[in-house]
């Protein structure tokens, strides 16, 4: 549509030049004013004139006419009027079969791409899940909505650095490590992994915070060992900082078992301890500029100004917080990776805490504060479904997407027992319908997770919509092959398909200025309502007139490459056959 719209816009102006050729105006705000009427019956494209009025001084309704006039005659238009000051717009057929289609079909895996990011750099910072505490759902929303930014970012021409920002240090390691020592074993923890570490995170914490209630005091010396095996490994023990980096490793590999199952891959996970020589540099800056306080033993930076709460740079025992890394972290990667725009993912519970070092960064004098991104999401509660939880009340990704892979094949093996690939498939599906189903709601909205739901063939889900795509290929696997030829768009159920497919590279530009991966989402829903009701409508394979046949098939194939190029977005897996 952005072409359309800028043909249309230059139409206008040129219009509007013959009006008064004195008129300032440009055909990139022109195409800026054109709109989408509320009603597909008025047309595809309404142009209210009064904000011409002024330039041209006359009446909207004048404008109109003479507008219309001026336009009825070009390829593009398929119908035009002039109703109260607006333009109604019809696109032709002509021009959607004409065009549209083999631009879609000439791009291919380039259509809808933008150009608007060339030259730049974004830094991603996303999923950077707790070392040691459980992955659970809460981590959903950074991982997908991180990943899909990151690929938008991509598709608009950016170069990309996606970090996961490991939380790898921390107290948390002085209370694994005496947990491990205590009532762990290299063997244990060899063969149970992640899971074997988080049961032996939260039994130290539970042990730490005791049980008051019910007569089991909190452990004080369990707590003091924990904060002394930290401090060790601060120090740079040999023995801790072994058991350290082997913690670590293993649960990088449990992560990287989900983001294969995502086909999410990261540039690097430096992670919060490759920041600890970094900070005392910046430390050091913010007491040379005057900006720390003291505040009961603590060093603070004031932000009552801004109407904040102070912002933490050291505790009372000299140790560095999670803003103090943060701040660290972010001239080290403008430093080293000149990025043009910063951009973290991160639940909107972190939002205090983004803002307040984000103004602690612009205090400090960076000319670059203004290019940090902080994108915040809401909640996401599980429902409907019982999840074994290990680990107290919360739900390990891998087990969500565990349990909806199982669900899958279970319906697959009904659905169709002689598939391919099957394990695959249900993989795809499974890990889609978890994926789509979170990203069709804008990024704030909390969510209660409902699998049924999410699961559903023929809801407004990622099964269905993956299965829309497998019917794409299966119509295009038995056309067989189709010479170039003309492409005629005959019924209205084709054109509003052509007419939504071609809204694919606004709905990226819309989706990376708001940060919204939702919007993407529900651009596919659109593109595989308007196909499945072409399919439904129009006989595809078995049309009689050959070049109506032929059109078909084509506007079938680039159904197929715009909803492809859209899963891409949204790490949702192209399968061809369901
Ligand atoms: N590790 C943190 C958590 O799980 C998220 C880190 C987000 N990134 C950042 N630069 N602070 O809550």
């Amino acid at each position: 549509m952005q072409t359309i719209k800028k043909r249309i816009a230059e139409k206008i102006v040129d219009a509007v030049l013959q009006i008064n050729a004195e008129a300032q105006l440009n055909a990139q705000d022109v195409a800026a004013m054109l709109e989408y009427p509320p009603d597909a019956n008025l047309g595809d494209l309404a142009f209210p004139c009064f904000k011409l009025s002024k330039v041209l001084r006359r009446s909207p309704v004048q404008i109109a006419a003479s507008l219309c006039k001026a336009l009825a005659q070009d390829e593009v238009i398929g119908s035009i009027e002039a109703v109260n000051g607006y333009l109604n717009i019809k696109i032709s057929n002509v021009y959607l079969g004409s065009t549209v289609i083999p631009d879609i079909l000439g791009q291919n895996e380039r259509y809808g791409s933008q150009t608007f990011g060339c030259g730049k750099k974004v830094v991603l910072d996303y999923s950077s899940p707790n070392v040691a505490k459980p992955f659970h759902i809460g981590h959903l929303g950074t991982t997908v909505i991180g990943h899909a930014l990151r690929k938008l970012h991509e598709f608009a021409g950016y170069e990309c650095y996606g970090i996961n920002y490991l939380g790898d240090w921390g107290t948390q390691f002085g209370k694994l490590i005496v947990a491990y020592r205590k009532w762990g074993s290299r063997e244990a923890v060899e063969e149970g992994g992640i899971d074997k570490l988080v049961e032996l995170y939260v039994r130290v914490n539970n042990a730490i915070k005791g049980d008051p209630e019910n007569g089991i005091p909190a452990d004080e010396a369990l707590a003091d060992q924990s904060r002394a095996e930290f401090h060790k490994l601060e120090m740079g023990d040999e023995e801790n900082l072994a058991l350290w980096k082997w913690f670590v490793e293993i649960s990088l590999e449990e992560y990287n078992r989900t983001y294969k199952q995502l086909g999410i891959t990261f540039d690097s996970y430096k992670g919060e301890s490759f920041y600890t020589d970094k900070m005392p540099a910046q430390v050091q800056k913010l007491r040379d500029m005057d900006l720390l306080k003291i505040d009961d033993g603590a060093s603070i930076v004031d932000l009552s100004e801004y109407n904040m709460p102070p912002c933490l740079i050291l505790k009372r025992d000299g140790s560095t917080l999670y803003p103090t890394r943060d701040i660290a972290a972010a001239v080290y990667r403008k430093e080293n990776y000149h990025f043009d725009k910063a951009v973290y993912v991160t639940s909107a519970q972190q939002c205090l805490h983004f803002a307040q070092w984000f103004k602690v960064v612009e205090m400090m004098g960076y000319p670059w504060y203004n290019e940090l991104v902080h994108v915040p999401y809401g909640t996401v509660s599980l429902n409907g479904e019982k999840l074994a939880t290990r680990t107290g009340n919360v739900v390990l990704l891998k087990d969500l997407f565990a349990l909806a892979i199982e669900k899958v094949s279970g319906i697959m093996e009904e659905k169709n027992p002689n598939l391919e690939n099957k394990a695959e498939v249900a993989e795809a599906i499974g890990v889609g319908a978890i994926v789509f189903y979170y990203l069709t709601n804008n990024r704030m909205k909390d969510i209660n997770f409902v699998m049924e739901e999410a699961l559903s063939f023929d809801g407004n889900t990622g099964p269905y919509v993956q299965y829309t795509y497998a019917r794409t290929c299966s119509v295009l696997n038995r056309a067989g092959e189709v010479a170039d030829g003309e492409i005629l768009i005959t019924t209205d159920e084709e054109a509003t398909l052509v007419k939504t497919l071609c809204r694919f590279g606004e709905r990226v530009c819309a989706a990376i200025a708001d940060y919204e991966p939702s919007y993407i989402t529900r651009f596919i829903l659109d593109v595989a309502a308007a196909f499945n009701r072409f399919y439904h409508n129009c006989t595809i394979l078995g049309a009689d007139d050959p070049v109506v046949r032929a059109s078909r098939i084509k506007l079938t194939e680039a159904t197929k490459i715009v909803l492809g190029n859209a899963f891409d977005l949204i790490c949702l897996k192209k399968t061809e056959k369901v």
